[in-house]
C-alpha cells in the first residue's frame, strides 16, 4: 500500500492509494483513532456495486455504520440536497465525534465534504473517491461545495478530508467515457509535469483504457503527488494552485457556451488544453510539437479537437464572466516548456480569439 501525505495549512492527512486498498478502509479509519460512527454517503449507481462491501469493511473494523443514497448526477450538488443530508445527519444522530465518508465520483465528494464541513461545525471526513476525474482531482485539495442555479461550484468552502482511500481497482465498473472524462485531466498533469509522463500516456493509453494496474496506479500516483504538491503550497488558491487550471479557461468557455450539455468537463478541458499548448507555442515557443502530439492523443482517446455547433463569439464572451478570469486578455495558464506551467499570462484578445476560433470545426 502507497500512503501519500498531504500536508496543507490545515490538515496533514494520509492519502493511501494501490488496487484493492478500499478493503482496508475500515481498519486504516480506526488506525487513525476516531471511534465514532461512519455515515457512508454515496450516490444511486456506486450504492448498487459498491455500498455493501463497503458498509462491511467498515463495520468488520468495529464501526457502526449508515448510508445515506442521493441520486447519481451533478443535480444532487444543491442546497436541497445538502438541506436534505443535514437532516438526515440528524435523524442517524451523527456527532462530532463521527464522519462522513464518500463514496463516489466528484459529484458526492464536492456534496458530501461540504456537508461534513458545515454540520455542527464539521465532523469527521473520508474520501473514497471512485471515478478517475475524483482519484487524480477532486478528493485531493479540500475544495467541497455545491452548484446555485446560477453558476456551478458557486458555494462551498475548504475542507480537508482526514484520510483518502484510492482504489483503482474501483474503476472497472466505470462506463468508458467516464474513464477518459478522467484522462483529460490526466492528460493536464502529464503537461505540467513533464514529456516522461506525456510519453507515457502516448505509450500506454491503450494499457490504460484497459485498466492494467501495472500502469495505472503509477499514474493515478503522479498525478495525485502532483496536487498534493500544489495544493500544499498554496491551499486556498491565492497562486501556484492556479497551475491546475492549464486548460479550463478556454474550457469553461467551451462548458459554459454549450450550457454544459454540448460538452462534458473533460471534453472542454481537452480542447482547453489544445488551445493552452497551441498559444504556448506562440509566446513561448513551446517546444517539443505538442500541439500536434496532443491532438493526436486526444484523437486517440476519442477525446475532441474541435467542438462544433456553438458560436466561438458565445465562448469568448462565457470566457470573460468565468470567474477564473476577470478580462479574456489575461489570467492563462501557459507552458514555458512541458513541466514548467506559468500562471497569469497576458494573452491578447486577437490571439486568444484566433485560437477558439480555430477550434471550431471548419476553423482553421
Ligand atoms: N473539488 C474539486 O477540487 C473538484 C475538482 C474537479 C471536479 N470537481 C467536481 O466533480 C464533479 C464531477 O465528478 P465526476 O466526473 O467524478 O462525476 P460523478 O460524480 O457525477 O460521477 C460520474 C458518473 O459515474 C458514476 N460512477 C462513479 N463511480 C463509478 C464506478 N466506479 N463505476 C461505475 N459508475 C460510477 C456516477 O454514479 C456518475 O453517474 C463535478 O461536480 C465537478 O465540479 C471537483
Ligand atoms: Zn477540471
Amino acid at each position: 500500500m502507497i500512503q501519500l501525505l498531504a500536508s496543507t495549512r490545515s490538515k496533514e492527512y494520509p492519502v493511501y492509494l494501490s488496487a484493492a486498498a478500499v478493503r482496508e478502509a475500515g481498519n486504516l479509519w480506526s488506525s487513525r483513532g476516531r471511534p465514532g460512527k461512519v455515515v457512508i454517503i454515496t450516490d444511486s449507481n456506486v450504492a448498487n456495486l459498491f455500498l455493501g462491501s463497503v458498509e462491511q469493511v467498515f463495520v468488520k473494523a468495529g464501526f457502526a455504520v449508515k448510508a445515506i443514497v442521493v441520486d447519481a448526477g451533478e443535480e444532487a450538488k444543491s442546497l436541497a440536497e445538502a438541506t436534505r443530508l443535514f437532516s438526515e445527519l440528524f435523524r442517524l444522530q451523527t456527532r462530532r465525534g463521527d464522519a462522513v465518508c464518500a463514496l463516489g465520483g466528484g459529484v458526492v465528494g464536492d456534496l458530501a465534504g461540504f456537508v461534513a464541513s458545515t454540520y455542527m461545525r464539521g465532523i469527521g471526513f473520508v474520501q473514497i473517491p471512485t471515478t478517475l476525474l475524483s482519484q487524480v482531482d477532486s478528493s485531493i485539495g479540500g475544495k467541497v461545495g455545491i452548484n446555485i442555479n446560477e453558476a456551478k461550484n458557486y458555494v462551498g468552502s475548504f475542507y480537508q478530508p482526514d484520510m483518502v482511500i484510492t482504489d483503482p481497482e474501483l474503476l472497472k465498473t466505470l462506463p468508458r467515457e467516464q474513464l477518459v472524462e478522467g484522462l483529460a485531466e490526466v492528460i493536464k498533469y502529464a503537461l505540467l509535469s513533464g514529456d516522461e509522463f506525456f510519453y507515457a500516456l502516448e505509450s500506454g493509453y491503450e494499457e490504460f483504457l484497459m485498466l492494467n494496474m501495472a500502469l495505472v496506479e503509477p499514474m493515478v500516483r503522479r498525478c495525485i503527488e502532483y496536487k498534493l504538491g500544489v495544493v500544499s503550497e498554496d491551499e486556498r488558491d491565492y497562486g501556484r494552485r492556479a497551475v491546475l487550471n492549464l486548460g479550463h479557461s478556454v474550457g469553461h468557455g467551451i462548458e459554459t457556451a454549450g450550457n454544459y450539455t454540448a460538452y462534458s468537463h473533460g471534453q472542454a478541458v481537452a480542447l482547453g488544453l489544445l488551445a493552452a499548448v497551441r498559444i504556448s507555442e506562440q509566446i513561448f515557443s513551446l517546444p517539443g510539437d505538442y500541439s500536434h502530439r496532443l491532438e493526436a492523443l486526444l484523437e486517440l482517446l476519442g477525446l475532441p479537437t474541435h467542438y462544433q455547433g456553438i458560436d466561438p463569439g458565445a465562448v469568448i464572451s462565457a470566457l470573460s464572466s468565468d470567474k477564473k478570469a476577470d478580462d479574456i486578455s489575461a489570467n492563462m495558464v501557459l507552458l514555458k516548456t512541458i513541466g514548467e506551467p506559468v500562471i497569469n499570462c497576458d494573452v491578447d484578445a486577437t490571439m486568444l480569439r484566433r485560437e477558439v476560433e480555430r477550434l471550431a470545426a471548419g476553423g482553421k
